[in-house]
């Protein structure tokens, strides 16, 4: 670098040229060209699939076996490892919540861990100086964390304050390059625009910032540059004020609707499926009833820690509730565990879909076919066919991106394994149908598919219950929208009472 010839910030932070990668044989991303400049942000879009992981794994030295070249601070750059890519300053936050909270440790040692891990000698700083370190960060970042808490075991953090020490970790190390892997897909509303507050100031102090999120008002508000990605290949490179029109259409390859407007809908409720008397959701609050009927999405939006996904587990017989008791179809319904509301007929798609619902190493054929395996076999013999049949329908109606049926999850990208998870209880007319955070990481186009099915499989005679934290999603999908916060019904409205601002303000006065 020679700082004299060039003012710095016209040097690229990062720059990529003519970066390809391919998983046997296949190419996944092909001549990627892209200067990032210091005190940018830029957003990555693209579709499920598109590469956009592959690019962050490239930059983060994950994958070393690429084409091309990446320069940082206009010098070759050879990131040959995770660690190699840390010490030449570019810092990921994936996109899996915790990876890389260590337990056991404190927070002030989580908050130094990674200058710890950099610093030669003993990795093992006194407890004072690790301390006084952690306060600096914290006083540096703004973040409002006491001496106590820092003390504290990180185990006893919260979710979303673990992204924000991830966060705050990374930034700790002034890195030249920040990449952030939707890092809002499990933040709150007010959660979120702390980190963009956070974002915003180190865009101001000359950091550069690569962006991935799936939602267009994140990247409105928050980028300078939008870039996309479609099939491996950069399509567009749009400085503000963006084209969402055009954005779109290089992304999806066919025009779609940028904004959620609510589309008008008549009264569609037919009988109560489901119904719930006197059921406590969470310790110390108040019983809730509530009826979830046939013919509607009813779509159920809450920050973290409501009580949706103690809902959910409850209707399903995971978590069976302690209190209250449940009627389908006006008959005592009492599940004990998933295989008793299976039986019935009330299906959930969990929120965790790692933990919970794929085999690593099955088939997508077979990941689909999991739920109807007893259907789809005789005497303890599967019939391949009709497993394979299904595995096809799913692939096509909700545009998974992968091989064919036969392809392996762990082939697939983090938006494409969770539409096979969705997408397999989309496969059938269940009497009551919970998904849990159905939209986390799909693209815009696979919402809306998955959305539509939805709304067939109630127009068809299911209950249908949508559980999100995004106000959005829910009243792009929903007829009824109920609004839940610390376990108790603050809103139950459908039409034109379940308006978008009349929403939100229910759940920020009830915080
Ligand atoms: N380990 C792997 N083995 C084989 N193929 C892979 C592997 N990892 C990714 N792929 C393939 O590479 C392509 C790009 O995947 P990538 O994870 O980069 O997509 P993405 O843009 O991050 O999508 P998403 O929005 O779903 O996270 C996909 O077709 C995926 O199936
Ligand atoms: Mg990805």
């Amino acid at each position: 670098m020679s700082p004299t010839e060039r003012p710095l910030e016209h040097i690229p932070a990062v720059g990529l040229t003519d970066v390809s990668m391919a998983f046997g044989g296949k190419t996944v991303l092909a001549a990627v060209t892209l200067d990032i400049a210091p005190g940018s942000v830029v957003a990555l879009l693209g579709a499920n699939g598109a590469g956009k992981s592959t690019l962050i794994k490239i930059l983060s030295g994950v994958h070393t076996d690429h084409g091309g070249e990446v320069r940082i601070a206009g010098e070759p750059a050879a990131l040959h490892s995770p660690l190699a890519a840390r010490r030449l300053g570019i810092q990921t936050v994936h996109q899996r919540i915790g990876e890389g909270i260590v337990p056991g440790l404190s927070v002030a040692e989580n908050l130094v861990f990674e200058e710890l891990a950099q610093a030669r000698g003993n990795p093992f700083l006194n407890g004072r100086r690790v301390l006084a370190r952690a306060r600096e960060i914290q006083a540096g970042l703004d973040l409002g964390w006491s001496d106590s808490l820092l003390r504290r075991d990180v185990s006893e953090l919260g979710i979303s304050d673990r992204q924000l020490l991830i966060l705050a970790r990374a930034l700790a190390t002034r890195p030249r390059l920040l990449i952030l892997d939707e890092p809002t897909s499990a933040l709150s509303a007010a959660e979120a625009e702390r980190l963009f507050t956070l974002v915003e100031k180190m865009r101001d102090d000359g950091i550069a910032v690569l962006y991935v999120s799936h939602r267009l008002g994140e990247i409105d508000a928050l980028a300078d540059r939008l870039v996309v990605l479609r099939d491996g290949r950069l399509t567009e490179d749009q400085a503000k004020p963006f084209d969402w029109d055009s954005a779109l259409r290089a992304m999806l390859a066919q025009a779609q609707e940028a904004t959620t407007a609510r589309p008008v809908r008549e009264g569609s409720a037919g009988d109560v499926a489901l119904s719930l008397k006197g059921v406590r959701l969470l310790e110390g609050r108040a019983p809730l009833d509530l009826d979830i009927r046939t013919g509607e999405v009813t779509g159920v939006v809450g920050l973290l820690g409501a009580g949706k996904t103690e809902l959910a587990r409850g209707l399903f017989g995971a978590d069976p509730f302690t209190t209250g008791s449940l009627e389908l179809d006006g008959r005592p319904y009492g599940p004990r565990r998933p295989a008793d509301a299976i039986r019935a007929g009330v299906h959930l798609v969990p929120e965790d879909r790692h933990a919970d619902a794929l085999v690593p190493g099955w088939s997508l054929a077979r990941n689909i076919s999991l739920p109807f395996l007893k259907s789809l076999s005789r005497a303890g013999l599967m019939n391949t066919a009709k497993e394979d049949a299904l595995g096809r329908d799913t692939i096509a109606a909700l545009g998974v991106v992968a091989r064919d049926e036969h392809s392996t999850v762990e082939e697939l990208s983090g938006g494409n394994q969770q539409k096979v998870v969705v997408g397999r209880w989309l496969a059938e007319t269940p009497r009551v149908l919970i998904l849990d955070e159905p939209f986390r990481g799909v693209d815009i186009g696979a919402r809306r598919d998955i959305g539509r099915r939805a709304r067939a499989l109630a127009a068809e005679g299911a209950a249908v219950l949508v559980l999100s934290a995004d106000v959005d999603e829910v009243l792009e999908i929903a007829d009824r929208v109920v609004v839940l916060a610390a376990g108790e019904i603050h809103l139950d409205a459908c039409g034109e009472d379940a308006e978008r601002d009349r929403v939100i303000q229910t759940i920020s006065a009830s915080v």
